[in-house]
């Protein structure tokens, strides 16, 4: 099916497009009270996910109501622990749990590389049927953890602040966890090739918990991950986000992928002389700015797109939509960009 709308993917080849691309992390969910709708009619976060007509559904609403460029398939970067032998819980108002993490070798030892096709058949399949109910109207976006982030929640259990057990365990065990950043690795390159087969446009890295590691051990227990990964798709453009990872951005350049995500805190006109023209970067309005008014979303927005320039663009927030952002003010953010990115191709 030939896409409508494929801004988004010439942007991240870095062709020249009409207008910049705009889409939002995390726009599926949390702040659509019609996906609250759906997502109350069963008994949780994981059945959702489970459960590909309706996964479906939620990944086109954010298309339908907030007008964006892409859409993002329904999941969590957390279905990967669970592929490899540690279910995750959604706890309401807290957060994702494990009742099982890795601390030793004999939790290692009872890890696989997850198989997709039986493990992970159901994003696959809610794929399918998105790319059939969007007939061409958006790219989509499929998407995983990255290896480092990953890591912390199987080592840690839970979300944390600090994420020190994870931390700790690279100073403790580096073997043991170059050997389970490993199979996360494997066990990720297939799920993305098997995202692209079913259909996915665009694929993207979330490295959430880059920013508490230093330059060195980013290097070492993240960056070299995410290479491979890198260098292992080739099928489709591919995003890079590495939340906080400031001082990575030297090295990002040399990476074998389309996109870099940039966070709110990362300067535009510093990132693209560290990262270079050969790259697409996509981002980064602070999530907060949000809050402001129908004036002060407008003038930010267009001040960002200012700062990026019409070309090797795509517009998002500097990280996931906040829960309680109302749509709109998502719209105003959602139109400004359309509007504004047009006229100054225009001038
Ligand atoms: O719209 C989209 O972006 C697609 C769906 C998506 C979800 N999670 C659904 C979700 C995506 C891309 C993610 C990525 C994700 N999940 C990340 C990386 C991006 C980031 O925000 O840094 C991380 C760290 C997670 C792990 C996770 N999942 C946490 C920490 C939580 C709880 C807090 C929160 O962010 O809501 C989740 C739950 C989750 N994942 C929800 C949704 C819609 C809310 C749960 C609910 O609806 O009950």
């Amino acid at each position: 099916m030939e896409l409508k709308n494929d801004l988004l993917v010439r942007a991240a080849r870095g062709e020249r497009t009409e207008r910049t691309p705009v889409w939002l992390m995390r726009q599926a969910g949390r702040i659509l009270p019609e996906y609250r709708a759906v997502r109350n009619s069963l008994s949780g976060f994981v059945e959702l996910v489970q459960n590909p007509e309706l996964a479906a559904e939620v990944t086109i609403q954010p298309v339908d109501i907030l007008g964006v460029d892409a859409a993002i398939i329904f999941s969590d970067i957390l279905v990967i622990p669970e592929a490899m032998g540690l279910p995750y819980e959604m706890v309401e108002k807290k957060g994702p749990w494990f009742p099982k993490t890795i601390s030793s070798h004999d939790d290692l030892a009872k890890l696989k590389v997850a198989d997709v096709p039986s493990d992970l058949g159901y994003v696959l399949e809610a794929i399918k049927v998105t790319k059939k109910e969007l007939a061409g109207r958006v790219p989509l976006i499929g998407f995983a953890g990255a290896p480092w982030t990953i890591f912390c929640y199987m080592i840690e259990g839970q979300g944390s602040k600090t994420f020190s057990k994870a931390r700790k365990m690279l100073y403790n065990e580096p073997v043991l966890s170059d050997q389970l950043l490993q199979m996360i690795t494997d066990s990720t390159i297939a799920y993305l090739k098997a995202q692209i087969e079913a259909g996915a446009n665009v694929v993207q890295l979330f490295d959430s918990w880059a920013g508490i590691l230093s330059s060195a051990q980013y290097q070492q227990f993240s960056m070299k991950y995410i290479a491979q990964i890198c260098d292992a798709i080739d099928e489709v453009p591919l995003t890079v986000f590495a939340k906080g990872a400031y001082f990575a951005r030297p090295e990002m350049r040399h990476l074998n992928c389309r996109t870099i995500g940039l966070d709110w805190n990362m300067g535009i006109s510093e990132s693209r002389r560290l990262i270079g023209e050969g790259k697409t970067l996509q981002g980064n309005l602070d999530p907060c700015a949000l809050y402001g008014s129908t004036a002060e979303i407008e003038n930010a927005t267009k001040k960002m797109l200012d700062a990026f320039g019409p070309e090797k663009h795509i517009a998002n927030l500097g990280h996931g939509v906040y829960p309680d952002i109302d749509p709109e003010k998502v719209k105003i953010f959602v139109q400004t960009v359309k509007e504004y990115s047009s006229q100054m191709r225009s001038v």
